[in-house]
């Protein structure tokens, strides 16, 4: 009898700790899946980090909403009339994607954003994604002091002041007034990062779940392991015109690569005239203008214009921005040089 009650005892006592655990289990998978829908900027601030000094604490979706407005079409409809356009010239989705450019978060490579724009339909801009960016703590990296001096400055560590500068210069536009600046604020908080969107390991899942359990020292480490996975400022290069003796004239480029970057890139702005005068294609003639041209120093080379742009003249507005070695390699330019060789000798 007693031995009996012994085992019934013991294999009550192992169900309860199998079954407990597997409880665990699922609830720890439940939390999971729970914090991998949780912004990253949440996580970050449980773990002790400091507010980024943009930070919004209620998303207001109706704000979000006219930020949208504004981003896509310049200006919204508001008390009944249409608001001022921000540009004359341009909207932010001529040079800014919207969604996120890269499948790695944390690359800066641009074959991975050729390839990801192909495999997404997305634009391959000279400006970065705007999805994301409330995320990120550095704008205006790296060379882009050369083109707009000390007006960096005040835009570097700050999305609002980066967000204005955008908006007057590179847009052609002007500033913004204080309730729209606030609702493209409010849209960019609702296109933040989350964690499912960054590649973490389980590991660093059930850390972010136990948090509570964790000392301030392995917070900190936990916190530089998610800021690694995605790019807090994107690096800015301003490469020179390729000099003649290196050009390779698309020698070895690759032509699908070089069609991509022609119609995702140049098209979009140039097809019909849309945001210039310069009307481009995929025919012999815009071919022949450009090859023409190919060993030239002046704007309708390629090796020239992408490097450079173009500056807003006196009179004229619109200009091209520049392509940095971040947003276009040098192979890349080889590949779109390879192409219009090809539509250029066109039959
Ligand atoms: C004619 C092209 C053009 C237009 C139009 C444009 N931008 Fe930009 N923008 C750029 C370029 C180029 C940069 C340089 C830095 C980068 O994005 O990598 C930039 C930078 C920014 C940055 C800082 C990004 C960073 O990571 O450094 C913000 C924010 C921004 N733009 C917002 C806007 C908003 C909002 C609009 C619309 C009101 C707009 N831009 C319209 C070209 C443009
Ligand atoms: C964000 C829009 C945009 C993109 C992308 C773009 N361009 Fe432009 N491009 C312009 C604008 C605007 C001008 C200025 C022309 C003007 O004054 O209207 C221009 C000017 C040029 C010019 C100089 C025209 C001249 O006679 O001075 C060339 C050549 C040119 N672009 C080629 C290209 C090529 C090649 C690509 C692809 C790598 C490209 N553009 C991508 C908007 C763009």
């Amino acid at each position: 009898m007693n031995r009996l009650l012994l085992i019934s005892f013991f294999s009550l006592l192992i169900t309860g700790v199998v079954t407990s655990f597997s409880w665990r289990a699922t609830f720890e998978n439940v939390e999971k899946v729970h914090v991998s829908l949780t912004s990253i900027e949440d996580v970050l601030y449980r773990l002790g980090d400091q507010k980024m000094n943009h930070t919004i604490n209620e998303l207001d979706l109706e704000k979000a909403k006219i930020g949208e407005d504004l981003i896509y079409f310049g200006r919204t409809d508001r008390k009944g009339k249409k608001s001022k356009r921000i540009s004359a010239y341009f909207v932010c989705t001529d040079c800014h994607n919207m969604s996120s450019e890269y499948s790695d978060l944390k690359s800066q490579n641009p074959s991975e954003r050729l390839a990801y724009a192909e495999n997404n339909g997305l634009k391959f801009l000279p400006g970065s994604t705007l999805w994301g960016i409330y995320n990120r703590t550095s704008f205006y990296n790296g060379d882009y002091v050369q083109k707009y001096g000390e007006l960096v400055d005040d835009a570097r560590n700050s999305l609002e002041n980066s967000t204005q500068l955008c908006a007057k210069y590179c847009s052609s536009g002007r500033h913004l007034e204080e309730w729209e600046l606030e609702a493209i604020m409010h849209y960019f908080k609702k296109n933040e990062i989350m964690i499912k969107d960054l590649n973490l390991s389980e590991d660093d899942l059930s850390l972010i779940v136990n948090y509570q359990r964790l000392n301030d020292k392995k917070r900190e480490k936990l916190i530089t392991a998610i800021k690694n996975e995605y790019v807090q400022g994107y690096a800015a290069t301003f490469l020179e015109t390729m000099p003649r003796d290196k050009r390779k004239y698309g020698e070895g480029g690759n032509v699908e690569n070089g069609k991509l970057i022609y119609d995702k890139a140049c098209m979009f702005c140039h097809e019909n005239k849309r945001v210039t005068y310069l009307h481009l294609d995929d025919g012999k003639l815009s071919g022949k203008m450009f090859w023409q041209n190919i060993k030239t120093y002046n704007d309708r080379s390629l090796y020239q214009i992408i490097r450079h742009g173009t500056f807003s003249k006196t009179g004229r507005k619109q200009y091209m921005p520049l392509y940095t070695e971040e947003k276009m390699s040098d192979a890349q330019l080889n590949d779109l040089v390879a192409y219009i060789k090809l539509i250029a000798k066109k039959k």
